[in-house]
């Protein structure tokens, strides 16, 4: 088993959540022999896993399921599962749609993709799994030693709150918190790994634990803050009804946790949230984000929107805009509302036409750009830690083709930083997860560049992640 070479592409589409799961397909397939290819092409067996937040993404997934139909019929021995939330939506209909498709397994069956495997090749037919198990998480399996610096965790599975738009909770069953005991064991073995920064993953992280009566998010926090070797804590998603003044108290208290919240707010206007059936008001938001940056002044803030959403008008976008002036995000990630079948707002009636939904979305975009550049010119001058992730992607369009002395990393605000090496540092030997204090140089719409402080120790073990004025 150990020698046999067979092959493996795994697709991921979709959320952090899907990359988490995605990985995890990955390495529980090593003990049955598979080793993993850069290319479907060379692939024997394909797994496809999928996302249905919005129709294109659900679109993404049949396109690509198109490719693999060409392929087997080149090469009837792959095999090709289908797993993720469109294959959770879809069940059986996937096969009517892709009948060259053999496995199709859903959001709480991933543990049991060897064994359907194994089922399809003994009965030469298509197997289908897509039951919501109470038992939602898959057993985690840590990356190769060295292999990354950062690392994902999903302590929550599922999702209670019925956002009138949205197809989680459908697709990936009701809220479940995985026990504190196996977060600290998982987080653990990725330090052992070498993982210096875990996100930690919840579609609304802020009622961990709460329903099952284990320990509360910030307590699970404060945990996880105590573990050697761990030097960054991110998570995500926060929802903003939730989030709490203990959480917010975390920021100011735990030296580990990022400056960095992800808080969704959909829309500026009480109106639009009210049909989202989003559980708190414009005022409500800007009162936590207010307490917030009293408790962390340097806290970086991002969000998430939907533009167009049923119903809404001129004005109630005019209120979005600018509740994006008021609070001032780092950035954030907006999306034309999506029509999802089984979502109640599919239903709703006054949908926004999408020429008009796309204007705004453009709108949106302009303004927040100009945003972001303002904040991250700001930062020119000062220094900031950065955790070091590897060499610099984007080389410099002048430079040589890989130039050992680019670097890339990110700051405790998730910002990108790409960094020049100084004769200093190349002696220190600057590798991969540690943090070193860059002074930013340059600001640009998606990054910054600097270069690393001489004589400065590079920190790591207990210290704080402040950043300091230059
Ligand atoms: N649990 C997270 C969101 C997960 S989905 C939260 O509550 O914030 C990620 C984002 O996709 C959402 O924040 C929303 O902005 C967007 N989204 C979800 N459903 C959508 C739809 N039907 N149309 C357009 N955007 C959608
Ligand atoms: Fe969807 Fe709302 Fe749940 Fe987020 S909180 S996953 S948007 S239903
Ligand atoms: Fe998509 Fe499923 Fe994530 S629908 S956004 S992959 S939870």
């Amino acid at each position: 088993m150990m020698h046999s070479s067979k092959t493996l592409y795994v697709h991921t589409i979709g959320c952090q959540m899907n990359v988490y799961d995605g990985e995890q397909i990955a390495r529980g397939l090593i003990p049955l022999g598979y080793r993993p290819v850069g290319r479907p092409e060379a692939a024997d067996l394909i797994v496809v896993n999928t996302c249905a937040i919005r129709e294109k993404a659900e679109q993404k997934v049949f396109s690509f399921l198109g490719r693999l139909a060409i392929l087997k019929e080149k090469r009837p021995d792959l095999i090709i599962a289908v797993g993720g939330c469109v294959a959770q939506q879809e069940g059986e209909r996937i096969l009517s749609r892709a009948p060259y498709v053999d496995i199709v397994f859903g959001t709480r069956s991933i543990d049991r993709l060897p064994e359907l495997l194994a089922d399809a090749a003994a009965s030469g037919r298509p197997r289908v799994a897509v039951e919501m198990a109470a038992d939602a998480f898959v057993t985690p399996r840590p990356p190769e030693k060295g292999e990354r610096v950062s690392g994902f965790v999903t302590i929550m599975q599922g999702c209670d709150n019925h956002c009138t738009y949205c197809v989680v909770p459908s697709v990936r069953g009701s809220e479940t918190s995985k026990p504190p005991e196996a977060v600290l064991a998982e987080v653990r073995g990725l330090t052992e790994a070498g993982v210096r920064e875990v996100t930690l993953l919840g579609q609304n992280v802020n009622s961990y634990g709460r329903k099952e009566g284990l320990c509360d998010f910030p307590d699970l926090l404060g945990m996880l803050n105590e573990i050697e070797g761990l030097e960054r804590i991110r998570f995500t998603t926060s929802h903003p009804k939730d989030l709490s003044d203990r959480l917010i108290a975390a920021f100011r208290d735990l030296p580990r946790l990022c400056k960095h919240i992800h808080l969704p707010i959909q829309s500026g206007s009480d109106r639009i949230l009210k049909r989202m059936n989003r559980k708190y008001t414009r005022a409500v938001y800007l009162d936590r984000i207010e307490k917030l940056r009293t408790a962390c002044p340097e806290i970086a803030v991002t969000s998430d929107f939907i533009a167009g959403f049923p119903g809404e008008t001129d004005d109630d976008f005019r209120q979005t805009l600018s509740i994006i002036e008021t609070v001032g995000y780092d950035s954030l990630f907006a999306f034309q509302y999506s029509d999802r079948p089984s979502a109640p707002a599919a239903r709703f009636s006054d949908k926004v036409p999408d020429p008009v939904k796309a204007e705004r979305l453009r709108r949106l975009f302009d303004l927040q750009s100009r945003i972001t550049l303002e904040k991250h010119q700001k930062l020119v001058g000062r220094v900031e830690t950065v955790l070091v992730d590897g060499p610099a992607k984007k080389q410099p369009a002048d430079g040589p083709v890989s130039d050992p002395t680019q670097w890339a990393g990110r700051t405790s605000g998730n910002k990108i930083v790409n960094f020049t090496l100084t004769p200093h540092w190349k002696s220190e030997a600057v590798c991969p997860g540690r943090l070193i204090p860059v002074r930013i140089e340059a600001a640009f719409p998606h990054s910054l560049r600097g270069r690393p402080v001489d004589g400065g120790a590079p920190r790591s073990g207990a210290q704080g992640e402040e950043t300091h004025a230059a």
